[in-house]
């Protein structure tokens, strides 16, 4: 079954049934102040920082689901009768209900007995503050008075304090109230929250218990289900903001009311966004600004799906993870990660062409973490950029280092140079924990002779507390525990310095990393090669992971698809590799991450973390859906047009729309998991929206399906598509210029150019060239 459908008109995604399997979020704001909302109003608020500047509350596994969040209730004064127009809380059967998410709003209308009201959620660009556009329609034939109540409970600024020290947090915040205006304050710290409204309140609450009452819940108010406010001061407690207006409206009569909640009381804030127009003007400014966002890359090809994601979705969920890395989301509570140098670093990779300022700040943070030696910090919090080991810490005796974070960095910084050409980056210092600032070419450096320097057996690199995957925890000390996987991605971070240097004419450099880069992928090529495909590594036993001789995890994914990401197989591997994988890894829902899963009693202490796990879920086997991405690459790499396709589609979500109560997750932005085929619940999604499948899936669509990816000097077109894809068309802003790029595929290939036209005239070689002038550019390119 099916609870919504994408709009192509509005690029929203529409909810029809509230009963979704699980919370359909979706995200608010541009990374300074936002939150999450879902589609019956529940999600919290937060500014900068959802642990330490959390404004407003939310109750993870609480049972109703999805409480609290942004409500408005509403009373038709003659009945009695109450509601929610979100559904939630009140969960009164409704006549009609959608929830419209789109590009950071979302509206939910409901409308029953003859009352509609529609609320449309959103941050204006820019400001501090969230605002709640609600618009009450009579659609019924006689005159009706409705009374409205608004909620929003406010949490302490430290959201772990707010769950764990209600003794001090309960006594120290108090709420004062002013016509249409209710703070949440603090003698003890300068805290001034703030709950306002346009119109003409007839009364208000701010104390939690007097307007619910104590034995009753958000579903059925006291002061709702009796229609009385009262103008409760909350002196300590529990501080909400809630306004009751009375309205009264002739048949077809509709009557606005805005609302504004914020974590400063600013008044020149309050009194422009209780202004109707004021936040029409803020609505269309945030209109133009995801417009100008979306506009950078479109795509128009055969397969809608793939064209809704990469158009629209995928990109909106990208910006979510730049902004909240892992920190805040329905699954994650905000309450401990900071931002991971790992997860940051990859989610530069898929928007730098869009929002390349903040990419390049993200970078300048994240390489601020680094050591002298060339490792970083796991894991930051930006708000104070202190960083720290992350889960390492759990298990102090393990390496306090992964041996993967720093050189994600060195792969985010040189598509952000090839994306903007700016080299004039490299030479910015940047800090390093514990020595003098360097220049992000010496931080590069570093980063690469860190991994040179610390190996495993065999040469590999050194596993470190883990690689990409966290939960590989079998680095005890003895200096054996290895990874391929971070020995081909070295490969890959090798390559593309050597690029980097070579263009900065530094070719002494350049050579050196070739060299290294070959000389790794010679040996991993050696003995790393099972037979048919890739092991994984090895435990500090020196004993092999993910080899046929195991007893578990006899294959793993990502030894397949970064043999070939890292350039380290060659064609006849590499396709090996990819069909060992796809033999035994490959479902419908895509690729598990190993098999068998392992399945013993307690733990394996040799392996550590992904053991914690039942057989089919996470990394012992489940589809983890960032290393899904991996395989699209890879197919596409190769050269094999239908896999890349095939793998594209069993990972998108819109593709999984009608089997919503199996999958439960959002059908329009990626989950991290999803269950796999031995886990009794196999194609259920968990984990939605802030995952590194965000910034990969877009990566693989956009530069290995469509094929378009930017180098040092220009941009090159080289798609890897199904035979039956006839033509297809681009668009990509590059560097000043906009490319309107036409495939033609006469010859049902799957990939491979046999010409290219760049505003009429055929060019050499496959690389269109840099324009900077502001000018449209037509690309024609013929494969074959
Ligand atoms: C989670 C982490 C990510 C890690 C992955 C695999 O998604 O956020 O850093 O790479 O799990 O373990």
């Amino acid at each position: 079954m099916s609870y919504g459908h994408y709009d192509e008109s509005t690029r929203e995604y529409v909810v029809t049934d509230p009963e979704t399997p699980r919370p359909w979020t979706n995200y608010l704001g541009e990374g300074v102040y936002g939150g999450i909302v879902t589609n019956t109003g529940g999600g919290y608020s937060f500014h900068e920082d959802p642990r330490n500047q959390r404004v407003t509350r939310y109750r993870y596994n609480a049972i109703p689901r999805d409480q609290p969040g942004r409500y408005v209730y509403f009373r038709d004064a003659e009945s009695e009768e109450f509601w929610s127009p979100t559904y939630q809380p009140v969960k009164a059967d409704l006549d009609d209900y959608e929830c419209r998410h789109g590009p950071g709003y979302t509206t939910i209308e409901g409308s029953n007995d003859g009352i509609s009201g529609a609320i449309t959620y959103f941050v204006p660009p820019g400001e501090t503050c969230e605002v709640w556009d609600l618009e009450l329609t009579n659609d019924s034939d006689r005159e009706r008075t409705i009374e409205t109540y608004s909620y929003v409970e406010f949490s302490f600024p430290d959201a772990y304090m707010d769950q764990t020290n209600l003794d001090w947090t309960g006594q120290i915040m108090q709420a004062d109230a002013a016509p249409n205006r209710i703070t949440m304050v603090s003698s003890a710290m300068e805290i001034d929250y703030v709950h306002a409204t346009s119109g003409h309140p007839v009364g208000f609450d701010t104390d939690r218990e007097e307007f619910v009452g104590i034995y009753e819940g958000l579903e059925s108010p006291e002061v709702v289900a009796k229609g009385t406010p009262r103008d409760s001061i909350s002196t300590h407690g529990n501080v909400i903001g809630s306004f009751t207006h009375e309205i009264t409206l002739e048949p077809g009569e509709s009557e606005r009311i805005v609302y504004l909640t914020a974590p400063e009381a600013d008044d020149d804030v309050i009194e422009e966004y209780t202004d109707p127009a004021a936040v029409d003007e803020a609505f269309e400014a945030l209109g133009d600004d995801w417009d100008d966002y979306l506009a950078t890359m479109t795509v128009d090809t055969p397969d809608e799906n793939l064209n809704a994601m990469l158009n629209v979705w995928n990109p909106i969920q990208c910006r979510s993870t730049l902004y909240w890395s892992r920190s805040a989301s329905l699954y994650q509570a905000g309450l401990g990660r900071g931002m991971g140098t790992r997860d940051s670093g990859q989610d530069t990779l898929s928007i730098v062409h869009a929002v390349p300022d903040q990419v390049r700040e993200t970078l300048e943070m994240l390489w601020g973490l680094q050591f002298e030696d060339g490792h970083t910090w796991h894991q930051v919090y930006p708000l104070s950029g202190e960083g720290d080991v992350g889960i390492a810490n759990e298990e102090p005796e393990k390496p306090q280092w992964f041996s993967d974070d720093h050189l994600w960095l060195v792969l985010g910084t040189v598509q952000y140079v090839k994306e903007t050409g700016d080299t004039d980056f490299l030479d910015r210092e940047i800090d390093f924990e514990d020595t003098d600032p360097a220049p992000v070419r010496e931080h590069i450096e570093r980063a690469l002779a860190f991994t040179d320097e610390h190996r495993g057996k065999d040469g590999l690199p050194r596993l470190g507390y883990s690689d990409w995957n966290d939960t590989l925890n079998a680095d005890h000390g003895s200096g054996k525990a290895a990874s391929m996987m971070t020995g081909a991605l070295y490969c890959r971070a090798l390559d593309e310095a050597a690029g980097l240097f070579e263009h900065l004419g530094k070719e002494s450099t350049a050579n050196e990393y070739r060299a290294d880069r070959d000389a790794m992928a010679e040996l991993i090529d050696d003995v790393a090669w099972d037979g048919d495909y890739y092991m994984r590594g090895y435990d500090d036993d020196g004993t092999p992971i993910g080899a046929s001789e195991s007893e578990f995890n006899q294959i793993t994914l990502n030894a397949q698809t970064w043999s070939i990401l890292g350039g380290i197989a060659d064609q006849d591997r590499g396709e090996q590799a990819l069909s060992a994988a796809h033999d035994r890894l490959n479902t419908e829902y895509g690729f598990a991450l190993i098999d068998p899963p392992y399945d013993v009693e307690g733990t394996l202490d040799s392996i550590g973390g992904t053991t914690t796990y039942p057989p089919g879920a996470k990394e012992n086997g489940g589809i983890f859906c960032h290393a899904h991405t991996w395989s699209i690459v890879a197919a596409a790499m190769l050269g094999d047009g239908e896999r890349a396709h095939q793998y594209y589609r069993q990972l998108n979500p819109l593709e999984h729309e009608d089997i919503a109560d199996q999958r439960l997750t959002e059908p329009y932005v990626y989950s991290q998991n999803v269950l796999g085929p031995t886990h009794p619940d196999f194609g259920e999604a968990s984990n939605s929206w802030l995952t590194g499948t965000a910034s990969w899936a877009y990566v693989a669509g956009t530069q290995y399906l469509i094929g378009v990816r930017p180098t040092f000097d220009g941009l090159v077109v080289d798609p890897t598509i199904p035979a039956d894809w006839d033509a297809f068309e681009v668009t990509r802003e590059f560097r000043g210029a906009t490319y309107e790029i036409t495939v033609e595929n006469p010859d049902s290939v799957e990939s491979g150019v046999a010409e290219i036209e760049v505003d009429g005239e055929e060019i050499d070689g496959d690389v269109v060239p840099v324009f900077e002038d502001g000018d449209t550019h037509d690309v024609r390119v013929v494969m074959g």
